[in-house]
């Protein structure tokens, strides 16, 4: 490994200024102006597995292309798919980044751009791990495959389609993705459960054009105030999901769980700091991290209704929307949940007022399994590279990803994350921490090696 180790150190500039040509193509999945980006952003990556003279396909698809490729085959030695995603979210608002957003800068050690660490940077660590091998030993020493789609962000619609029709060209051992975070600076991490998720948009239309709230306040409903209602009828004051069914699956977290989040050094008062918040707030009867990890959650993501100027108007607003979403825990449906949801806004709707419910992205939570050989290798490889053991912890986020692997392949994923929980995911001033992505890339040269060497 020393050879490896030496050309991963000598070789660091470079990987700074590769992520940086890739960070600086504005590859945003949701933006259909960024078609076009989006595109080269799946040749950038396809052109760095070309150059490794791995067998690659740009696959497209009814939405962003899916980029394929894999190294020969290795006997005695296991199968990893490496999933990840090039594709990135919206910038906005704009005017709240320090630097631009596809204009990657270095300030205090982090790279600062749209995708730093979700998930251009911490994909590119497996990309350069395996580069390494390939250009000091001449081969990998367990066989790799890649996954790397553009549409993780909105919800990865075509992947699934993909990964049903390409079962024996994906088959594998087990999965390998790094798009999650340490549990905090200095203390990496292997995530064995993210939530999932089910995601909703609520449009309530009333008369036929915004009305004189004075003349006609009273007489008829208002889509404003039965959006709220509804909305806010889901849940309760001790923030219990108030829906027929909702609990009714959800595997309950172990003592044993229980106890060893409490164990995790989770300073409470830094968080506060860190978000900005006076309080924290959530379901009564659990802790922090409990409810951030292991239990369900109801969030309205956006509401649109009505006058949004300057000063009052005073108007019955015709039309009011809601954006929102459950966050999910094993076992529970998304599509029981959809059933229930429907049924009960229907039953909440006033009269006079026409509902739709569309549904987005649906994804189930999933916990894996820690007592296998493959989470050994990686707390080695995690060691190796970040010189400190990793603890076990979960993630509010979700790749839904995960329970189609699970699914389709009848294959588990290790989730180790090289971000930090301040990176600003999905915010403003988006950054990866440079030493992480350093470590990152040594956690992964050294995980191949330690997985090539089960079976
Ligand atoms: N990298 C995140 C997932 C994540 C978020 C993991 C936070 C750990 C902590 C991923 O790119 C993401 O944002 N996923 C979406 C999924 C959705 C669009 C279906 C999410 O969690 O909102
Ligand atoms: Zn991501």
């Amino acid at each position: 490994m020393n050879q490896l180790d030496e050309y991963l150190a000598s070789n660091k500039q470079r990987y700074e200024s590769e992520l940086a040509e890739l960070l600086r193509i504005p590859s945003v999945s949701a933006d259909s102006t960024h078609r076009a980006d989006v595109a080269k952003a799946a040749e950038w990556v396809a052109d760095q597995f070309r150059r490794m003279k791995l067998e690659v396909e740009v696959v497209p698809t009814a939405g962003h292309p899916i980029v394929v490729a894999e190294s020969p085959p290795v006997e005695g030695a296991p199968t990893v798919l490496v999933y990840g995603h090039y594709d990135v979210q919206p910038p906005d608002p704009l005017e709240k980044w320090i630097s631009p957003p596809f204009e990657p800068t270095v300030r205090d050690g982090n790279i600062y751009a749209r995708g730093a660490t979700d998930d251009k940077g911490q994909m590119l660590t497996h990309v350069k791990s395996a580069e390494a091998w390939i250009e000091t030993a001449g081969k990998l020493p367990l066989q790799l495959k890649f996954l790397i789609e553009g549409e993780e962000e909105v919800g990865s619609a075509n992947l699934d389609k993909f990964i049903a029709a390409n079962k024996q060209r994906l088959a594998c051992d087990v999965v390998v993705i790094s798009d999650t975070s340490q549990f905090a600076a200095g203390q990496p991490a292997i995530t064995y459960g993210l939530r999932g998720i089910a995601y909703y948009e609520l449009r309530l239309k009333g008369p036929d054009r915004d009305l004189h709230s004075g003349t006609f306040g009273g007489a008829v409903a208002n889509p404003a105030n039965a959006l709220v209602t509804m909305l806010s009828a889901l849940i309760d004051a001790s923030g219990t999901v108030d829906l027929p069914g909702f609990y009714e699956d959800v595997e309950p977290l172990t003592a044993r769980e229980r106890e060893a989040f409490a164990k995790l050094p989770f300073d409470e008062k830094a968080f506060m700091e860190k978000i900005g918040v006076s309080d924290l707030y959530g379901e009564v009867g659990y802790s922090t991290l409990e409810r951030r990890w292991g239990r369900p959650t109801y969030d309205i993501c956006g509401l649109t209704s009505g006058y949004q100027g300057e000063g009052a108007k005073t108007v019955l607003p015709a039309t009011a929307t809601g954006k929102f979403s459950f966050r999910l825990v094993p076992e529970q449906d998304p599509k029981k949940i959809t059933a229930a949801l429907k049924a009960r806004l229907t039953e909440l709707c006033p009269p006079g007022i026409e509902m739709e419910l569309a549904e987005f992205h649906g994804g189930r939570g999933i916990v894996v399994p820690l007592d296998s050989p493959y989470v050994a290798a990686a707390e080695q490889a995690i060691e190796d590279g970040f010189g400190t053991r990793p603890v076990f912890m979960r993630e509010g986020g979700s790749i839904p990803i995960v329970s189609t692997f699970r699914e389709l392949l009848g294959v588990d994923t290790l989730l180790l994350g090289w971000g930090l929980d301040d990176d600003n995911t999905h915010s403003p001033n988006e950054k990866l921490c440079l030493a992480d992505f350093h470590r990152g890339i040594k956690s992964s040269a050294h995980l191949w090696q330690h997985l090539g060497e089960l079976k």
